[in-house]
């Protein structure tokens, strides 16, 4: 896959457990491709703007954090959610970076662990502060963003009602986290259609091993970035 969008950019102020938190046993997706799959789903989408953005199996809520800092004004809201309860601290301790007092909190963190342990990445973490708030100083509004467990696999448990403009989601591969459930894709997509208008674009990451089947959908896109297999969808 040639990138279209991500043009070298360095994403190193971006790197989890630096001012993004991470959680062990946690993967976090490569910011350029979300960086890429944010702009090549935004092609298809009219209007670009007020967007809201769903990840159903959001983890720490990485992807849609860089996503959202990366976005320059377009997203007004965003949905994470996942199976597991305990990832979703940490989801919403990352989104909370989207707002100034939200980084000013981190930054005292770092600060109080600098004075208690002198360690060389809390210095290197403190000075990717100010590219953090020049990207969070360009959304004159906040992203309002709304972090809840789901398991997308249950249609019985789909309680929220909203509607998504965009989907992007990195499903389990089965190395660091397997599927709660069986056959996920081809659920995911039917549960997911609830929550998503007709022209909606819903992008699925996966590995090979698993195919999408679900043909309520038509491709917009396909094509294969490592051992990711990516897929751009619409409704049909
Ligand atoms: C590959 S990780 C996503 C990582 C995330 N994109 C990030 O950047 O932090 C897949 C996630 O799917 C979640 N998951 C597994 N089964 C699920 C289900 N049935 N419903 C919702 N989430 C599920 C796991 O708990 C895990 O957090």
């Amino acid at each position: 896959m040639e990138y279209l969008h991500y043009k070298n950019q360095s994403f190193e102020f971006l790197s989890p457990g630096n001012v993004l938190y991470g959680q062990k046993g946690i993967p976090n997706f490569p910011v350029k491709l979300a960086y890429e799959l944010f702009n090549r789903a935004l092609h298809y989408l009219d209007p670009k703007k007020n967007l809201s953005l769903y990840d159903p199996c959001c983890g720490g809520a990485y992807l849609l954090t860089t996503i959202a800092l990366l976005q320059q004004g377009l997203l007004a809201t965003m949905y994470a959610s996942d199976i597991n309860a305990d990832v979703l601290s940490t989801a919403a301790k990352n989104l909370s970076l989207l707002t100034p007092q939200g980084l000013q909190k981190r930054e005292r963190e770092i600060q109080t662990l600098y004075q208690a342990y002198s360690k060389e990445s809390h210095i290197k973490a403190l000075s990717f502060f100010d590219q953090f708030y020049t990207l969070v100083d360009q959304n004159t509004e906040t992203i309002q963003c709304d972090v809840f467990q789901q398991d997308i696999l249950n249609p019985h448990n789909m309680q929220k009602a909203f509607k998504a403009d965009l989907v992007i989601t990195d499903v389990p591969y089965g190395n660091l986290v397997s599927w709660s459930g069986k056959n996920g894709i081809d659920v995911l997509l039917d549960n997911v259609s609830k929550q998503i208008h007709s022209n909606s674009v819903v992008c699925i990451v996966s590995d090979r091993h698993q195919k999408r089947t679900n043909q309520r959908y038509r491709r917009l896109e396909k094509f294969k970035v490592g051992k990711r297999i990516v897929e751009l969808l619409r409704l049909t």
